[in-house]
């Protein structure tokens, strides 16, 4: 089993670049299934999630092809339109190729995704967008079918919470029903709006993305697109968290800095500097960390999938934070592992009170989600010692080159 083994202390500098967003390709990938024609898209991040989607689609019948960042997809023919358990199992969002299969095929069959460590991440509002479009939806044995005879019809669906992944799976249902759908209460995310873009290179009339309200103005069939993935900006993110907490000096290349307005705004409060420039950031870590309060929300507001890397950064401060968790309601697992460096966390419900300790201490732990594992190498590089962090899978579903790309800053982190 593979470890990471980081020795603390070292305050970050250099240069580091951001991949492509893990959040928009998933769904990108699920939306060339849309059309027969070839897709080409660049800035793919080799991450374990983007591979066990990759598989799922070439399971179906897509034909797939790497080639550095640049991920080809041509789904002419598919002979199986199902996501198996063992798919969905590694990772709900295999999930969003409902749509697209339900779309182009008139019929889709996934594994009903199980539960899950940071919630239990509930898909009715995917089905319920699905059925008003006129799908019928079934269950039998742990899979959900979902047939639709003389194609989808436009229509008003109005989510109930703003949910990423139903208002994606949604739009790509949309996206070839017969009229208009609008979707109201959607999702914001940036994501939404890299979707909405290769939708419409595709021939998709797609608008509204990054409102509450998208429209889809459904056609009769999408053609091949080539499409340029957004930067992840949580990934940015979790370097900003990492330079802060080492007092360092970094600049991070390829960002969006609008996409990180919340985060830019909590750490300008802890006394980091946060300066533009060029097609990136330079971040500064403080002198001393103040404390702030964070109350994770839908974009706009701050992400929860940078929840747990600012309770890092605030287990230093110099007082007590309070960090409320709107959007999942089990993610603060990270919080004990963090307590085993140090670190002192009180959990209730959906409320962490942290109050900064002097110092953390390196110590065994163990990865228990993507953004938690963050975290944890967050910790680790701030504090004395030697920190081992296992179940690193978890990190590799989200973060590509960690090791590598923390080691150009300089960062004493080895992968054993
Ligand atoms: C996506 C992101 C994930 C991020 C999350 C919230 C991807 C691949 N993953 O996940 O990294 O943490 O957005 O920003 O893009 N919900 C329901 N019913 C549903 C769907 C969701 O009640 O049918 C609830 C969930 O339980 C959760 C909340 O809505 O409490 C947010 O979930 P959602 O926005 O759907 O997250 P995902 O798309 O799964």
């Amino acid at each position: 089993m593979e470890k990471l083994v980081i020795r603390g202390g070292v305050p970050l500098s250099g240069r580091v670049r951001v991949s492509g967003a893990k959040n928009a390709v998933l769904p990108i990938i699920a939306a060339t299934l849309l059309t027969q024609d070839t897709c080409r898209l660049e800035g793919v991040p080799r991450l374990t999630d983007v591979k066990n989607i990759v598989d799922l689609i070439s399971h179906m019948g897509a034909e797939t092809g790497w080639e550095e960042e640049t991920l080809t997809v041509t789904a002419h023919r598919l002979h199986k339109l199902e996501a198996p358990y063992e798919c969905v199992s590694r990772m709900r969002a295999s999930f969003l190729i409902m749509g697209p299969l339900l779309a182009r095929f008139g019929q889709a069959r996934v594994c009903l995704p199980g539960g899950c460590n940071i919630g239990t991440r509930p898909i009715d509002l995917h089905l319920k967008g699905f059925s008003c479009l006129g799908a019928q939806i079934t269950r039998d044995s742990g899979y959900i079918e979902a047939r639709v005879k003389n194609g989808l019809k436009g229509t008003r669906i109005y989510l109930d919470f703003p949910s990423v992944g139903a208002t994606e799976n949604i739009m790509m249902a949309a996206v070839l029903a017969d009229g208009l759908t609008r979707i109201e209460n959607a999702a914001e995310e940036p994501e939404i709006v890299d979707l909405a873009n290769f939708l419409n290179a595709m021939g998709g009339r797609v608008s509204g993305a990054g409102t509450k309200v998208v429209s889809i103005e459904g056609v009769s069939a999408l053609k091949g697109a080539n499409h340029v993935v957004i930067p992840d900006r949580v990934e940015a993110g979790t370097y900003m968290v990492a330079a802060a907490i080492t007092g360092g000096d970094i600049y991070i290349d390829n960002v969006i800095t609008e996409h990180l307005k919340p985060v830019i705004a909590k750490l300008e409060e802890t006394g980091a500097k946060i300066l533009n420039g060029g097609q990136g950031l330079r971040v500064i870590g403080p002198e001393r960390i103040e404390p702030v309060n964070v109350m994770t929300l839908p974009y706009p507001g701050f992400p929860t999938d940078m929840q747990a890397q600012i309770t890092s950064l605030l287990t230093r401060a110099n007082g007590t934070s309070i960090i409320t968790e709107t959007v999942f309601e089990n993610r603060f697992m990270h919080a004990e592992e963090l307590a085993r460096m140090g670190a002192d966390i009180c959990v209730d419900g959906r409320t962490a009170i942290v109050k900064g300790v002097p110092g953390l201490c390196g110590a065994k732990v163990q990865a228990t989600d993507l953004r938690g594992g963050a975290a944890l190498i967050i910790a680790g590089l701030a504090a004395t010692g030697e920190t081992e962090i296992r179940f690193v899978h978890h990190i590799d579903r989200g973060y590509e080159s960690i090791e590598r790309k923390l080691s150009s800053l300089g960062a004493d982190i080895k992968r054993i």
